[in-house]
């Protein structure tokens, strides 16, 4: 059976990756969130002081990201792949608040982007995959089969991402994730280089009132439908 490359693309905490990767596992494709490839560098900037309060050193970032090197490796337990840098599991460092904040102005870096977007080509090659972020649609992989963009209001964004946080044993007011969130928006979607926008050929799913099932259900039909017919 012939394989097909899915994107998937959409605002932050939207529940991309929980339907992508359920997505993949249904289809037997790989996954990648490219969401992590972003936070890793951002992780790496912040490690480095390269980024923080007030301060962005973008030249040093940009002139040490030949140093950096970025894998996945399934973690069997949890059924998912993590994400390392330089040989280093950093799957949980990345989810904090504090990479969320700076995550955005990194990602605006053509630098960063052009690596970070040869290495996902690379990835999908050979199609069979499922990947989600902001721009894999338009600029990752223009020709994919199938391409979704997953919006939901930012309110109800805020409110599962404070709840997945909380649940991970951080510490945080609701407050500080709407703004994250609504901060995360703007920057992303007016930024210069790949600003995230929807495909003209992709479909839009508004999950504010979906069950993930639901969801799931949508877009295994439609990828169904396209695999047969690839
Ligand atoms: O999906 P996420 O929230 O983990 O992504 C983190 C940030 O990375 C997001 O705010 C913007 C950036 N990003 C991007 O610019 N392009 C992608 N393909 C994926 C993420």
């Amino acid at each position: 059976m012939k394989k097909i490359v899915i994107a998937i693309d959409g605002f932050s905490s939207t529940g991309k990756s929980t339907v992508a990767k359920l997505l993949a596992k249904k289809l037997n494709y790989i996954y990648v969130d490219t969401g992590a490839m972003y936070r890793a560098v951002t992780y790496f900037a912040l490690e480095n002081e390269y980024i923080g309060e007030g301060f962005f050193k973008e030249e040093e970032l940009v002139g040490r990201l030949k140093e950096i090197t970025i894998t996945f490796k399934l973690n069997e337990d949890l059924g998912f792949a993590e994400v390392y840098l330089n040989g280093k599991n950093i799957e949980s460092d990345i989810r904090t608040l504090k990479v969320s904040k700076y995550v955005s102005p990194v990602a605006t870096l053509s630098e960063v982007r052009r690596k970070l977007v040869e290495q996902q080509q690379l990835m999908g090659k050979d199609k069979g995959i499922v990947m989600d972020g902001r721009d894999i649609g338009t600029v990752v992989f223009p020709e994919a089969e199938l391409k979704i963009f997953m919006t939901a209001s930012a309110e109800t964004r805020a409110k599962r991402r404070y709840k997945e946080l909380l649940d991970r044993g951080h510490e945080l007011s609701y407050d500080d994730v709407l703004e994250n969130v609504t901060t995360r928006d703007h920057i992303d979607s007016t930024r210069e280089d790949s600003p995230l926008i929807k495909a003209d050929d992709a479909v839009e799913i508004d999950n504010s009132h979906l069950t993930i099932e639901e969801q799931l259900e949508t877009i295994v039909d439609m990828a169904e439908e396209l695999i047969a017919k690839a």
